[in-house]
Order: structure tokens, then C-alpha cells, then sequence
């Protein structure tokens, strides 16, 4: 698992839950790191070095994309990967469900993470060796029920979009992968118990699917990444 050798990272949401693991575990392991957040105040400095850039990314203000890969630039000169974690999630029943949530959802969760790597790829490309994570679910790989409508067809988008950018970066030595979880103990899901045949993974577990992504070398793609909080028949 020998990388960092200067490796710069943007991860967003960073603020809290997974991605605040993923942000911990990554500044130990000596990346340099380059966190976007709706509110900056909502990082810990004490977790991170020095010079880690903390910028204002909202996945619904299209402009703060592209301003935070500047920046990004910027600051360390070279961006060689990027996690994007942020993400809702929506009740969205067929029958029950607003306009607005569906939209919420998309904005977030697809349009978001496409505005970033939209920005991002021409520094992915430039390094040689660019790394693009998606924090998808699995619920992008099947859907256990009508209330997961929205959420469901919003991470479906976000995993055609780490497959898109795996056929387009490719021949630059970019390397996309979708980790996919099952429940993981987070605020998103903190009203809901996990129902007897599951568990709720820890969010460590994934920042270190994440790592191990970010350390495979070019010539060992690996495009999805599953880590079930159920036994399942699939895949
Ligand atoms: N928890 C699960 O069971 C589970 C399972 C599979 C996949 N996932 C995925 O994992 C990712 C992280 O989720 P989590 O469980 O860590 O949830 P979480 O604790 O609710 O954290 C969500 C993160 O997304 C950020 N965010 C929300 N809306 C945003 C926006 N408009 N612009 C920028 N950032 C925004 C939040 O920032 P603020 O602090 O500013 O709100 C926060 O950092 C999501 O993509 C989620 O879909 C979660």
C-alpha cells in the first residue's frame, strides 16, 4: 500500500460520516489532501497537517465545482485523485413522493459528482495516474424497495458516470471505481435500525476500501467495489 509520494486528493464531504473517516485515514497515510464542504468551520484542523486546503463545495452551485479544482491547483500543483463522497438520501415513495425530492436527489448525488470530474479530469489525465472513487451503494446496483425510488435511480447515474470516466480517462492512466456499500452506521441512516439479517458497517471500513482503491496500480483496474451489510445472491 506504498503511494503518497506527494499524491493530492479531493474528497468531498468531508464534514462528517464516511467522508470524514475517509479524510482522517487518508492524512495519515501521508495524502495530501484537498477537502471540499458546504461549511468549512465543520472541519476539524486538528485532524489534518498544515497545508490541507479546506474549500466551499455545494453540489447544488454548479460554480463552486470548478472553483475548488482552481484552487485545488492552485495550492498543490497537481490534483492526482478524487473521492466523491457527499450524498442525501430521500424518502421518495412513487405514489407519495415531490418533484423537488427527485430533483434533490439528482442534483446532489449525480450532478454534483459529473460537474466535479467534468473539472477535475484534464489534472487527472495530467498526472498520469489519476484516481477517480465514487461512493455510490448499493443501492446504484439494485433496488430493495419502492421507498428507494429516487436514491436508487440518482446512484444508478453515479455509477454510469464511474464507468464513463473509466472509458474516457483510460488511455491517461485514469482509473475509476465505485465502491458500493450496504448500510453503513451514519447520520444518514441513523433512524434506522438494522433489520435482523444485517449490520451496519463501520464507516472506517470504507475510507479503507477507499485507500486500498486509491493504492492499486494502473494495470489492476478495478471498477466496482461491493461491500455488502447483507448476504445477497448477486454479483
Ligand atoms: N450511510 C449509508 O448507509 C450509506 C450507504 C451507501 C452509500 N452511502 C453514500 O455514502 C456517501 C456519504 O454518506 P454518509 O453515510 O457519510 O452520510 P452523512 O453522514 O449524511 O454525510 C453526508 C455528507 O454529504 C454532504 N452533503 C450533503 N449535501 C451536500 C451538498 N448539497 N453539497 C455538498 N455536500 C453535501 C454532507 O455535508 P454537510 O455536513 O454540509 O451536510 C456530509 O458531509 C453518500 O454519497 C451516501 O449516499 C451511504
Amino acid at each position: 500500500m506504498l503511494v503518497p509520494d506527494g499524491r493530492v486528493i479531493m474528497i468531498s464531504g468531508a464534514s462528517r460520516g464516511i467522508g470524514q473517516s475517509i479524510g482522517k485515514l487518508l492524512a495519515e497515510r501521508g495524502y495530501k489532501l484537498s477537502l471540499g464542504v458546504r461549511d468549512p468551520k465543520a472541519i476539524n484542523a486538528a485532524d489534518y497537517s498544515d497545508d490541507t486546503l479546506v474549500a466551499r463545495w455545494d453540489a447544488t452551485d454548479a460554480k463552486t465545482s470548478d472553483d475548488w479544482v482552481a484552487r485545488t491547483n492552485e495550492h498543490f500543483g497537481r490534483i492526482d485523485g478524487i473521492v466523491m463522497n457527499a450524498g442525501i438520501d430521500i424518502v421518495t415513495n412513487l405514489a407519495e413522493a415531490a418533484d423537488e425530492d427527485y430533483e434533490a436527489l439528482w442534483q446532489v448525488n449525480f450532478m454534483g459528482p459529473l460537474r466535479l470530474m467534468r473539472a477535475v479530469m484534464p489534472s487527472l489525465r495530467a498526472s498520469g495516474h489519476g484516481r477517480a472513487i465514487n461512493i455510490v451503494s448499493m443501492a446504484g446496483k439494485r433496488l430493495m424497495d419502492g421507498s428507494m425510488l429516487g436514491y436508487s435511480a440518482s446512484k444508478f447515474a453515479a455509477l454510469s458516470l464511474t464507468h464513463a470516466t473509466r472509458h474516457e480517462g483510460w488511455s491517461d492512466g485514469v482509473r475509476a471505481t465505485a465502491i458500493c456499500p450496504g448500510l453503513v452506521d451514519t447520520q444518514m441512516i441513523a433512524g434506522l435500525d438494522a433489520p435482523p439479517n444485517q449490520f451496519k458497517i463501520d464507516p472506517e471500513v470504507i475510507a479503507q476500501t477507499v485507500d486500498y482503491a486509491l493504492s492499486l496500480p494502473e494495470n489492476a483496474a478495478v471498477a466496482e467495489i461491493l461491500v455488502n451489510s447483507r448476504l445477497e445472491s448477486i454479483f
